[in-house]
């Protein structure tokens, strides 16, 4: 089968692939959310049940201390490779909830895009992957390659349970690459492959001072105010200068390669457009001295991304609040590991608190960097494939994202890991009105049907 025979029988069934991956983001898989664990389920077995019709491989729902799994495997094409294929199910809560234009779980197709939490991240690139073993399936009568379908509940909110799972079955888990669908593109139209993905220590700071609230008449002027203290604190970890001051962490850092350097030099004038024109902002502020491709996605960063803490109801309370919390997060580059850095920044919290203030880091989620070598055979049939779809050549970028499980694929099973990426940069991943642009799913259907072709040997 040639690519021409995966366009026909993509074109004939698209309307039931969009019609299926809408069924798919109508159910509210929200990770984090305790309240919606039979929805995750719910989304498992719909999965399980969808990839054992279509594509003939055999998939169940795997019970886990936390969200399900979904395996599946096929290892019906010996003396091929085998291609261990990974997505996530799960999605992002969907507040600010009065922000999105049509709601999170009914999807809505406006012009070429469909609406729906998880549209983009993950449920479009991971479906769109499912569907290439169904063309390939149905064209041919069989798959090209051995198939090994992991697909994660909780890649959003921490990832456990994979860990473990891989961790456990390194022999039932190998294969030959990893193919992990959950990745951008540096523009429309441009074929992109990543090859690295950073990664991430999550943490909460807590801050207390009194043992209760106190008025601020009486104690204002002598008491401790742990949301000063807290603001004081993340000042110093991270300066006006981009800087991040936590002793040791950019030591831990593998120094970069000038060929990388190159292609962040040749990227910077069109990924700095495509950034500011997605997020409407005028400028790219951040660490002095390194460009917007190096400091999206090959530098460590120091994020605050909430805290709460005192009184934020409409009118005054004069008050100096008992307790504040920061959540904060670092995004990680090789060889800097989660818990030795949140070790540093445990370190300077100590060394940063005030009299009368207790700093308390709480660990949220962490997850390893990783980067894959550009020179493994599976990274030729998909930039192959994606030339042929697009009619240009592989742009290769390291994603500044994070997912846990990618850096155990190469750590633990060896893999070297193959991103065909498909999201937009206007897509807003994690925010209201998230979308998938629809030629994006037909093009990455083709595209995993051919990279699995050419993998194979076929043609
Ligand atoms: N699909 C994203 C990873 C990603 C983000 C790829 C941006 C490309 C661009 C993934 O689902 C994700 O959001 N991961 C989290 C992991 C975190 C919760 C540990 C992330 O990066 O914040
Ligand atoms: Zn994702």
């Amino acid at each position: 089968m040639n690519d021409t025979e995966i366009r026909s029988y993509v074109e004939a069934h698209a309307a039931r692939f969009l019609q299926e991956l809408e069924a798919l983001v109508s159910l509210p898989s929200i990770s984090t959310l305790p309240e919606h664990a039979d929805d995750v389920r719910r989304a498992a077995g719909w999965l399980a049940a969808r990839i054992s019709a279509d594509t003939g491989v055999p998939a169940q729902v795997v019970e886990t201390a936390g969200h399900p799994l979904v395996y599946g495997e096929w290892l019906g094409a010996p003396g091929k490779p085998t291609v261990l294929l990974y997505g996530h199910y799960d999605v992002q809560p969907v507040d600010p909830i009065e922000l999105w234009r049509t709601p999170p779980f009914a999807p809505t197709v406006i012009g070429d895009s469909l609406y729906a939490r998880g549209a983009v991240d993950d449920k479009g690139p991971t479906y769109a992957a499912l569907k290439a073993l169904e063309v390939l399936r149905a064209t041919t009568g069989t798959l090209p390659v051995n198939i090994k379908i992991l697909l994660e509940g909780e890649e959003e909110s921490g990832g456990q349970a994979i860990a473990a799972y891989v961790r456990a079955n390194p022999t039932a888990l190998a294969a030959d690459c990893a193919l992990i669908l959950d990745t951008g593109m540096i523009a429309p139209g441009i074929p992109t492959m990543s090859y690295g993905l950073r990664g991430i220590t999550y943490c909460e700071i807590e801050a207390r001072g009194a043992a209760g609230d106190l008025h601020s008449g009486v104690y204002g002027g002598i008491a401790p105010n742990p949301i000063q203290a807290l603001c004081w604190a993340l000042a110093e970890i991270k300066g006006r200068d981009g800087r991040i001051n936590l002793p040791g962490l950019y030591e831990m850092m593998r120094p970069l390669s000038d060929a990388e350097r190159a292609v962040f030099a040749e990227l910077e004038t069109q990924a700095t457009q495509v950034l500011q024109d997605a997020a409407g902002l005028a400028v790219l502020p951040g660490e002095a001295g390194f460009g917007v491709v190096e400091r999206a996605t090959a530098r460590p960063t120091f994020e605050v991304h909430g805290i709460r803490g005192g009184f934020t109801a409409e009118g005054a309370k004069t008050v100096i609040p008992a307790l504040a919390v920061a959540k904060v997060s670092l995004r990680l580059v090789a060889d800097q590991r989660s818990d030795a850095v949140r070790e540093l920044l445990a370190a300077r919290l100590a060394e940063l608190q005030p009299p009368g203030i207790t700093f308390t880091l709480h660990n949220l989620q962490g997850g390893e960097a990783v980067t894959f070598p550009l020179d493994a055979p599976p990274l030729q049939a998909a930039s192959a494939a994606l030339e042929a779809e697009f009619g240009r050549s592989v742009q290769y970028m390291r994603e500044g994202g994070s997912i846990g499980v990618a850096a155990l694929f190469s750590e633990v099973l060896q893999l070297p890991g193959v991103m065909m990426g498909f999201g937009l940069a206007d897509d807003n991943v994690h925010a209201p009105n998230e979308k998938f642009h629809i030629p994006n799913f037909y093009a990455a259907i083709r595209s995993v049907a051919g990279f699995l072709q050419r993998y194979g040997g076929g043609s």
